[in-house]
């Protein structure tokens, strides 16, 4: 168990190219934190600075007050697991899992206790005479899991582990990862540009983008409360949707629309981009707005009815019963309550909700 720190950690390749601005982020104790964002934003070289296998080009890396920045790898007490895990094919289950314990020189019997209590914990115990192809991909994703659970290792560091496995199995390893956590209370730090991963996962997010901290918070307040319109753009699916707005006196003005009773009293008069989520637009019969419908998901569940409104798409999250007909018109009413306002840059306002 172990708290992690970054001070001042920024990273440059070849001179020029900035994959990581100077950074702070403290990770609690036991706690599980996520690295969101898109391809490219710093997430691995994040990851990868912690295990030192990347140096800093500034600042420093504590693990539990201990300044690691100058220790090498193997003696930093983490344990990394990549998105090829790569298990060595001619090794049975319980060898891949002894591999690095026997390389610490560990006795025999302290190996064999550690490799069957992680076969365990990961449900695993009779497969462990099999080889890799004998295994199914969950099954394998388990094996690459236990190699790192073995060395009981004071901080876990996930790169984007479930990406080669399919939807429905991502979903259920998601699910025995959460698991994992609650029953080994380690600290892990979890790289995913997946935001519903993230969303379900952590106990709380930090969403990256060009090398640049974004947020950091719980789940439902980057959700609730975005601080700027990546954040609030990336984070839900489907994703928020946009206006470009100009406001007069709290009354929101967009193309030929003109939008009254609105939060926004006391903001000031100007340019905006309005958001909202999907799920807080609802169907209204005769309301004064209605885009034309162009594409309906039917899901079983609900019914997500993507409209032409004002030249931008929108999309309404709405039940299974409502009917939405492609080409036709679709009235709808907004939850103003529930809205969000950005400066034309992208930050958030603070807006009185009433
Ligand atoms: N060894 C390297 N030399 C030069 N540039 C690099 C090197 N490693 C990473 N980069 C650059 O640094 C930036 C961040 O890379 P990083 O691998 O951390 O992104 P990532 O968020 O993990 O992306 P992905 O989701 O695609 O894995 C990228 O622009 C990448 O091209
Ligand atoms: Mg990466």
């Amino acid at each position: 168990m172990a708290s992690v720190r970054f001070q001042g950690v920024s990273k440059i390749f070849q001179k020029d190219i900035l994959a990581l601005a100077k950074f702070d982020l403290e990770v609690r104790d036991g706690e599980f934190l996520v690295l969101v964002g898109p391809s490219g934003c710093g997430k691995s070289t994040t990851l990868r600075i912690l295990a030192g296998l990347e140096e800093p080009s500034t600042g420093d890396v504590f693990i539990d007050e201990r300044n690691v920045t100058d220790i090498k790898p193997q003696d930093r007490d983490i344990a990394m697991v990549f998105q090829n895990y790569a298990l060595y094919p001619h090794m049975t289950v319980y060898d891949n899992m002894a591999f690095s314990l026997k390389m610490k020189k560990m006795s025999v019997d302290k190996i064999d206790r550690n490799v069957k209590e992680t076969a365990e914990i990961l449900g695993m115990s009779d497969y462990l005479q099999r080889k890799p192809k004998e295994l199914s991909g969950g099954q394998r994703q388990r094996v690459a899991l236990g190699r790192a659970i073995v060395r009981h290792p004071a901080v876990f560091l996930f790169d984007e582990p479930l990406s080669n496995l399919d939807a429905k199995l991502r979903v259920q390893m998601r699910n025995e990862l959460s698991q994992l956590h609650t029953k080994l209370k380690s600290t892990m730090i979890y790289v995913t540009h997946d935001q519903a991963e993230a969303m379900t996962l952590g106990d709380r997010i930090v969403v990256l983008k060009d090398g640049y901290i974004q947020q950091i918070a719980t789940p439902l307040d980057l959700y609730d409360n975005p601080d700027n319109s990546f954040v609030a753009g990336f984070i839900g699916s489907p994703s928020m949707n946009f206006l470009n707005i100009e406001l007069e006196k709290g009354v929101i003005h967009a193309g030929d629309t003109v939008l009254q009773n609105t939060p926004y009293e006391g903001i000031p008069d100007g340019e905006y981009l309005f958001g909202i989520r999907p799920e807080d637009i609802r169907p209204s019969e005769g309301s004064l707005l209605s885009g034309e419908v162009e594409v309906v998901e039917t899901l079983g569940n609900e019914n997500i009815i993507y409209l032409k409104f004002n030249g931008r798409q929108f999309a309404a999250r709405c039940g299974p019963r409502v009917k939405a007909v492609p080409g036709k018109t679709f009235g709808f009413s907004m939850d103003f309550g529930r809205s969000h306002l950005f400066t034309s840059d992208g930050i958030k306002m603070r807006v009185n909700k009433n």
